[in-house]
């Protein structure tokens, strides 16, 4: 049975005894575990059913915590860090011999984030060993943004669901790398390239995996929900399909040929921050309807839209590939 609520005490508890829970923090939902036990670690594996190639991701609540399990942080990560956390940063830095490596799947490097989230802040400082957590989602499938998310599809599976409210960022926090004297933006997140780019001067932004097949992390078939999604235009759609059947995620505003409850919009203001923190919840709405297909709109390519773009870019992908 899984229970919900806000004891942290409770959750300590449990990640003490090397069981899961699922933590909230600023951008999604994690399915967190003792990082230096391995059986707990095998357990997110298997909870998610994610392959073992996928590494997981560190949260502290300070670097100097982890430093037994960290290289020195070079210095354009280190003024990053310094920047943006606790914040949806998280960077790769060298591990020491004592980080497991399934955590990073055989790589050298560990991928390191301080979560600002108030109640999942607090939890990990009273741990003192680091909790790996992905996203709390079946792997491939739309990160939870909601401790009802997290429930939805994991009920059963884990013990403890902390509840800390709606995800306040809504997308993944931005995964950095130094690589050869080089940023690397591995994937679009919470903190946006602009952003990054005004500290470190220009940075390289990896797009797809196909690029960079040692980062497994950028596999193109992700966040996709059940239905296919599509990016083709609505007109040609309409052609299509019955328009009682066709799904709409929009950026700013509806369309009259569509239902008016098979439409959701991202932001009838046109604030991409308020269309990252609706995003994953939207497409999970849509998913659950009675569709043939979902048509999404690109939203603004800046700031946060460039990491929403980049998720839909992946979930058309994999229903192309779906319909293949
Ligand atoms: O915002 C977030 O980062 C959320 C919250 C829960 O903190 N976590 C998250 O974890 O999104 P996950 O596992 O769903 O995505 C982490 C990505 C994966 O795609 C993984 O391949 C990549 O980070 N990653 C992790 N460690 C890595 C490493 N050592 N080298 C390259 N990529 C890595
Ligand atoms: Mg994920």
């Amino acid at each position: 049975m899984t229970l919900i609520g806000s004891d942290i005490l409770r959750a300590r508890g449990l990640l003490q005894a090397g069981k899961l829970v699922a933590i909230p923090t600023e951008t999604v939902y994690g399915l967190a575990g003792n990082a230096i036990n391995t059986r707990a670690v095998t357990e997110i594996f298997r909870v998610k059913d994610r392959p073992f190639f996928d590494p997981l991701i560190i949260h502290t609540d300070r670097l100097e915590k982890i430093r037994d399990y960290i290289l020195e942080i070079p210095g354009p990560l280190e003024e990053l860090a310094s920047r943006f956390m606790p914040g949806p940063l998280t960077i790769l830095v060298h591990k020491t011999a004592l980080m497991p490596d399934l955590i990073t799947a055989g790589s050298s490097k560990v991928a390191i984030r301080i979560p600002d989230h108030p109640i999942t802040f607090e939890l990990l400082r009273q741990l003192d060993f680091p909790l790996a957590a992905p996203s709390a989602n079946p792997f491939g499938y739309v990160s939870p943004t909601s401790a009802q998310h997290v429930y939805d599809q994991l009920k059963d599976n884990i013990p403890y669901i902390l509840e800390g409210g709606p995800c306040s960022v809504g997308l993944e926090s931005t995964i950095i790398d130094f690589d050869q004297g080089q940023i690397q933006v591995l994937r679009k997140g919470g903190i946006t390239v602009e952003e990054i780019e005004k500290i470190t001067g220009p940075v390289q932004v990896m797009e797809r995996s196909t690029s960079r097949p040692s980062a497994p992390g950028m596999l193109d078939q992700h966040y996709a929900p059940s239905i296919t999604l599509t990016l083709q235009p609505l007109q040609q759609i309409l052609s299509q399909y019955s328009p009682e059947k066709i799904g709409l995620l929009a950026f700013e505003k509806g369309h009259p040929e569509i239902k008016q409850e098979n439409q959701l919009v991202l932001s009838v203001q046109g604030h991409l921050t308020e269309a990252a923190q609706n995003f994953f919840h939207h497409l999970r709405e849509l998913d659950k309807m009675d569709l043939d297909i979902i048509v999404a709109e690109l939203v603004p390519d800046k700031g946060l839209g460039r990491a929403i773009n980049d998720k839909l870019r992946r979930a058309a992908i994999k229903s192309k590939n779906k319909l293949a």
